[in-house]
């Protein structure tokens, strides 16, 4: 598939998937979903599709291997991902670190699929994430998380479209996602969430 580059850096075509990137915490998962539902496209979180992969969860992954094999992993299963796009209308919830991976978020827009960057201030990812430190090797400490989420934020912020999620509803974010790319379904419809 041919696509034509535009002021943004984005591609203007195609537009049937949509990835979804951001900190720990930012509701990739949770705003996916609905989009997801809104759009009929199937959804696709990459950490559920490595855990499947791996039979190991993430956390699992990161102890037993450490984080370089994890990232290996991750970026193969990317690039799946990426291939099952082409014929599979599909939002994708990546993890927090995967756009910042080497030459990851340059795949990712060379694809010509829109890139979202759904953010918040780092108070309130670090609040959300507190009840699943466990699930996350890279949010047991909060000064850590802080400064990674520093770190971080001017590769996210290469993405065309930031959106602030901050104290919305995850259908709020969805519909704003939705009207900011002109996502639409194949029949040119979006569903109210
Ligand atoms: C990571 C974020 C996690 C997961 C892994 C590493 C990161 O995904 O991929 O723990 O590097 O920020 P979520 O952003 O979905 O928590």
């Amino acid at each position: 598939m041919t696509s034509t580059p535009d002021p943004s850096g984005q591609s203007s075509a195609p537009r049937h998937g949509v990835f979804l990137i951001g900190f720990m915490g930012s509701g990739k998962t949770s705003i996916g979903l609905v989009v997801s539902r809104m759009l009929g496209w199937r959804f696709e979180d990459l950490d559920v599709r490595i855990q499947h992969r791996e039979n190991r969860t993430i956390a699992q992954i990161f102890s037993n291997f450490g984080e370089s094999t994890f990232r290996r992993i991750e970026r193969q299963a990317l690039l799946e991902l990426l291939q099952e796009m082409q014929s599979s209308p599909m939002v994708v919830a990546l993890g927090g670190g995967t756009a910042v991976q080497a030459d990851n978020l340059d795949v990712l827009q060379r694809s010509g699929f829109p890139v979202a960057f759904l953010d918040a201030t780092v108070d309130e990812l670090w609040r959300r994430c507190l009840p699943f430190a466990g699930d996350r090797p890279l949010a047991k400490d909060e000064n850590q998380f802080r400064q990674l989420y520093e770190k971080r934020h001017g590769i996210y912020m290469k993405a065309g479209t930031r959106i602030d999620t901050g104290g919305k509803f995850p259908e709020v974010v969805a519909s704003e996602l939705i009207a900011r790319l002109q996502l639409t379904n194949a029949q040119g419809e979006v569903k109210s969430s």
